[in-house]
């Protein structure tokens, strides 16, 4: 692997993988990361990395839709090697809006297959970054594997279990080389406040209302952003090629004690100025369409095959990632106010 093509390099967790593949991973090629900058594609995740990384860090501002540029960027910087993370990712938005779910998360698959299969002897492997929510919902028992079949519930898990289709045959029919992780919901820094752990952080700051969905009994896996990505790296180097894994945190939670945990741990952090608990602001709200009941990994395969396990705790994690959003207010206000937005091409447009 010498040029890898990162697709989704500003969005949560490809700014982290860039982040650790130039600063702690060994690799000494160079990151190609293309992204399209939508709303949830953020230039400051990777502040100052073209000067940082001259040389081996570059930044294009594209879209996996446009055929034709995705063709001009493998030839380009000689891609030899994609790390697929670009997507519409948040089920919500996916229910209100789902066309751009299609667009970007097939056919914009489907496009980064086709550049690739046009260079079948030059690329070294494609991987596709997908999710546990292809699976559908469990019941109270049992776990996800990589042979439970597919059941996708929202428009964004059948959209992405169908790049997760698409990438298959072409490991099937071109004998292009892949590997696919389907992981469990991730949370750390940098993650766009619109998913739940970042959302309740951020409102309860500002002593706003907590919703949740339901009753808050539904249930996730959660995985810290670092373990997911040292896993990607793990089977981008160690992998068998046209295999899936499985990637999860052994750590199930309800969406109540998520945010009670939240709560208790802000409190200490961000007291309210009123002196009560930020339980207090927690609001039960209609629940999610098609709100899928649990999601469970059990990712024995990449543990026992490549040694991966996961190693952030949830206390810990939680805890870091609550200090990190405390921190870095002005990444927080830039995000509401919208700011961040103005990047073009290298530039702040103010
Ligand atoms: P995100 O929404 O934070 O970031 C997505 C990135 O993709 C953004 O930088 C955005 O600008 C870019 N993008 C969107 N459309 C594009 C297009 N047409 N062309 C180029 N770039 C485009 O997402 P995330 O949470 O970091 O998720 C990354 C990947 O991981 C997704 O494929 C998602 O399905 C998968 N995943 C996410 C989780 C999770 O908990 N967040 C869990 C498992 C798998
Ligand atoms: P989310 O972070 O959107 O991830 P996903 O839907 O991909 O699992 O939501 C995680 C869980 O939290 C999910 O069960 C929906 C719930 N939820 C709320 O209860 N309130 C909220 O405001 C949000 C965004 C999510």
């Amino acid at each position: 692997m010498k040029n890898i093509l990162v697709t989704g390099g500003c969005g949560f967790i490809g700014s982290v993988f860039v982040r650790y593949i130039l600063e702690e991973s060994g690799f000494t090629g160079r990151i190609i990361n293309l992204d399209k900058l939508t709303y949830a594609g953020n230039p400051e995740n990777l502040l100052n990395f073209e000067e940082l990384y001259k040389d081996r860090y570059i930044f294009v501002h594209e879209d996996i839709c446009k055929k034709d540029a995705l063709d001009k960027v493998f030839s380009n910087y000689n891609i030899d090697t994609v790390c697929h993370f670009a997507a519409e990712s948040h089920v919500d938005r996916s229910i209100v809006s789902p066309e751009a779910f299609i667009e970007t998360n097939i056919n914009g698959t489907f496009n980064l297959l086709e550049a690739s299969r046009k260079r079948l002897d030059k690329i070294k492997l494609f991987h596709h970054v997908s999710t546990d929510e292809v699976f559908g919902s469990l019941g109270a028992e049992g776990y996800f594997t990589e042979t439970t079949p597919y059941s996708p519930n929202s428009p964004y898990s059948a959209s992405k279990a169908g790049s997760d289709h698409l990438v298959r045959a072409y490991s099937e029919t071109y004998g292009l080389p892949v590997t696919v992780s389907n992981c469990s919901n991730n949370y750390g820094p940098y993650q766009f406040p619109e998913k739940l752990i970042p959302l309740m952080i951020i409102n309860a700051m500002e002593d706003k209302p907590l919703p949740i969905y339901g009753d808050g009994a539904n249930i996730r896996d959660w995985l810290y952003v670092a373990d997911h990505c040292r896993a990607i790296w793990q089977i981008m180097n160690n992998g068998e090629k046209g295999e899936t894994y499985n990637v999860g945190g052994k750590c199930e939670k309800r969406n109540l004690e998520v945010v009670e945990t939240i709560c208790s741990l802000m409190d200490e952090a961000f007291p309210s100025k009123s002196g009560k608990s930020k339980k207090d602001l927690i609001t039960f709200v209609k629940d999610r369409p098609g709100h899928d009941k649990r999601y469970a990994i059990d990712c024995t395969k990449i543990e026992n095959s490549l040694g991966w396990h996961p190693v952030e705790s949830f206390e810990s994690g939680i805890k870091a990632t609550i200090e990190w959003y405390l921190e870095n207010q002005t990444w927080v206000d830039r995000i509401k106010s919208g700011e961040y937005l103005k990047w073009i091409d290298g530039h702040y447009n103010m």
